[in-house]
């Protein structure tokens, strides 16, 4: 009897999935398990803001409360969201609960806005650097990505005027007014205005990512603290999540939009996941509903990223001020800094050397749709103590010292 040995047939991936890249950001992820290494790479909240006791005892009273059909925590949920979460988001909003839509983490928001709102080779215009997992989400999804520049005051309103009146049609503009991901820009009230007008005239949708909204703690935030920067515009969509301010692990984002638009977006996340998971919601529900006791977090959060910011910052300015220019950053989780001497390389070709003495950093090329960003590095500040903040800037120092001697 002879065996033949079983054909594996070949499984052929689609373009879609051919195409959808890893996240440079989620590849440095792993290394931090690495003992010797400091990471400032990825964006990972403090591990002591993680609101671990609040949760420990919220999940057995939880558990304990019933629904029709056995506790609601462990039950299938509609799939806008749990219907006291969706009321208490809508509250704070000023809006009615049909306008949210409860999602797995914001970024499951920004997936499905990409594949709701353009379609495969239409564009959507980001501020560049911005935020990598909304690059995936557009890129995963066929959606060209348009780079428009920002600077301190967030997206150059101006330049996008520049490109619309030149032919450009996006559907959307995507921007992290608040505290950005990577640049730390807040977005000027006045460009803020003039997005929208232009947003209207054009015929495209603004898209506001609130990740790092609350996590304000310097003086350009305290002045627009409390302020709505789109004066109520009910047509912005407004992304959100629990993810920054309580634990990621939860997996709780939210989209504020016009009801169509939330009605629409339901519609492809039942073809995604159903409905966020039950128990994550109610935790969240109850820690957001607990207003005392959210505002003394978020206090006690700000400042732990103060002194962090602070502390990068002090160490940068001691080890690395000849190589790199430091700005002053007034909330969010991360510090852009960029190359000052031009002898140095490419931050991506600084990354191996960095990661040889012990830390980590993210070339600031990830964050661009297309080119840029080569003389920027993000470090992030959040997840790590004064000291060893102090020591990753000193080896980060050391490298750049080395490669100037180089260069030299
Ligand atoms: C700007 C921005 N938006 C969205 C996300 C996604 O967060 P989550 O899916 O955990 O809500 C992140 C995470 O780093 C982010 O920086």
């Amino acid at each position: 009897m002879t065996t033949s040995t079983p054909t594996v047939p070949s499984i052929r991936l689609s373009a879609r999935a051919a195409a959808a890249a890893a996240s440079p950001v989620r590849a440095l992820l792993a290394l931090a398990a690495r003992p010797d290494l400091l990471s400032l790479a990825p964006g990972l909240p403090a591990a002591e803001c993680l609101r671990e006791d609040a949760v420990a005892a919220l999940v057995p009273e939880i558990l304990g409360r019933p629904g029709p059909h056995g506790p609601r925590a462990l039950q299938y949920g509609p799939t806008e969201g749990d219907p006291d979460l969706r009321a208490l988001l809508a509250a704070r909003a000023g809006r009615d609960t049909e306008d949210v839509l409860v999602t797995a983490g914001s970024q499951q928001a920004l997936d499905l806005l990409a594949r709701l709102l353009a379609d495969a080779g239409e564009c959507v215009v980001v501020e560049a650097p911005t935020y990598v997992g909304a690059l995936q989400a557009l890129r995963a999804n066929g959606v060209r990505a348009v780079g428009v520049p920002g600077d301190a005051g967030g997206l150059r309103v101006d330049l996008l005027e520049r490109a619309l009146r030149r032919g450009l049609r996006p559907r959307a503009c995507y921007v992290v007014a608040r505290f950005a991901n990577p640049s730390g820009a807040v977005l000027a009230p006045d460009r803020a205005r003039r997005l929208r007008e232009l947003a209207e005239r054009y015929g495209f949708a603004v898209v506001d990512d609130g990740a790092y909204g609350d996590l304000s703690f310097g003086a350009v935030a305290a002045a627009g603290d409390g302020d709505d920067l789109w004066e109520g515009d009910p047509q912005v969509i407004r992304l959100g999540t629990a993810s920054k301010t309580l634990a990621p692990g939860l997996r709780v984002g939210w989209m504020v939009a016009p009801p169509e638009i939330v009605a629409a977006a339901a519609r492809l996340k039942q073809s995604a996941d159903l409905h966020t998971a039950s128990l994550s919601q109610l935790v969240v529900h109850r820690l957001l509903a607990d207003d005392d006791g959210h505002r003394c977090h978020l206090g006690r959060v700000r400042a732990l990223l103060a002194r962090r910011a602070a502390a990068l910052r002090a160490a940068l300015g001691a080890h690395a001020a000849d190589a790199l220019e430091v700005p002053a950053v007034a909330g969010g989780m991360f510090l852009w800094v960029r190359l000052r001497d031009p002898r140095l390389p490419a931050a991506a070709a600084l990354l191996p050397a960095a990661l040889a003495a012990g830390v980590a950093v993210v070339p600031g090329d990830a964050f661009h749709p297309s080119a840029g960003g080569e003389r920027h590095m993000r470090l992030a500040f959040a997840a790590l103590p004064e000291d060893h903040l102090a020591e990753a800037a000193r080896r980060l120092g050391a490298v750049l010292a080395q490669a100037r001697r180089s260069a030299a």
